[in-house]
């Protein structure tokens, strides 16, 4: 598990192998399996596949082509008139989905959305999103085609104990 944390880094090349939909379910579980508060899980999941879809999510802003190349990627959504902390509980669900890829073999990488209104509203008109839901990130996710070193960014000054 520590060593999965680790290994887990931003995953931007892969190769043209499909992610099966038995992956998919695994990293959905994972997602939907982070803590909420008052569990209240405001969160929506989609799983774009298509390639024209894809293509469309790539050109969001400069920092998203990654969505063009990968099999799947995933649009985080929360659903804010049900909780004040959507994004925190957004967050933790889009952390577990990577780890999960790690777990798999995969590699992804958060695209942010939120707090990019222009971003947002593009995204909910590609995936023709109600109003009121709000994409928090993308997630493409593939085989890598790069490898990255597994670190931890330990830094013992950021630690601090008891009072300062
Ligand atoms: C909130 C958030 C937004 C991010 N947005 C992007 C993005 O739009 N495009 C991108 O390529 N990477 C994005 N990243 C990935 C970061 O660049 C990456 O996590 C960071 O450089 C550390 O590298 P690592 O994930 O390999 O440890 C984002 C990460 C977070 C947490």
């Amino acid at each position: 598990m520590i060593n999965c944390i680790k290994a887990r880094r931003s995953i931007r090349e892969y190769t043209p192998e499909p992610v099966t939909d038995e992956q998919i379910q695994t990293m959905l579980e994972a997602a939907m399996a982070a803590p909420s508060a008052s569990n209240i899980q405001p969160w929506e999941f989609i799983v774009v596949r298509d390639p024209t879809l894809r293509q469309q999510l790539a050109q969001v802003h400069p920092w998203s082509g990654m969505a063009a190349d990968a099999p799947v990627v995933f649009v985080v959504c929360g659903r804010p008139s049900d909780s004040h902390h959507w994004v925190e509980d957004c967050s933790a669900a889009t952390q577990n989905l990577l780890l999960a890829a790690t777990a798999l073999g995969l590699g992804g990488v958060w695209v942010a959305m939120y707090p990019r209104n222009q971003c947002e509203d593009h995204v909910r008109a590609i995936l023709r999103l109600p109003e009121t839901w709000r994409p928090l990130c993308l997630v493409p996710v593939g085989h890598p085609a790069e490898t990255k070193a597994a670190r931890t960014q330990y830094d013992a000054q950021r630690v601090h104990y008891d009072a300062l």
